[in-house]
């Protein structure tokens, strides 16, 4: 199985603690780099179609705006209701000032 990484911003774009939603290969991700290390997540709630990248990021997770639930950065997990379904996380590369992220997973 192969990943295919594509470079979804320089990674001085990125202020700590402020998502930032990218399209990669026409999937909505919200890059959020905090706590020294720099996650990919999908960036519709997976409760409804709601943008991640427009909530707050505390604690390594981010908080959906609209109902309140947070979810996991690591994992994707949601923390509580009303959202039961984790959102797709994706790898995360760090080459020089590069982000890269794989959204696809080739075998
Ligand atoms: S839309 Fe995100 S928790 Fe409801």
């Amino acid at each position: 199985m192969s990943q295919t990484f594509v470079r979804a911003c320089a990674l001085s774009e990125l202020e700590e603690d402020t998502p930032k939603r990218v399209e990669l290969d026409g999937v909505p991700v919200a890059l959020v780099r905090t706590e020294g290390e720099v996650f990919a997540v999908n960036d519709i709630c997976s409760h409804a179609n709601v943008s991640l990248s427009e909530g707050e990021v505390e604690d390594c997770q981010i908080e959906c705006w609209l109902h309140g639930s947070s979810f996991d950065l690591r994992t994707g997990k949601p923390s509580g209701l009303p959202a039961t379904r984790p959102v797709p996380v994706y790898p995360v590369k760090i080459e020089g000032d590069d982000v890269l992220v794989s959204v696809t997973q080739e075998s």
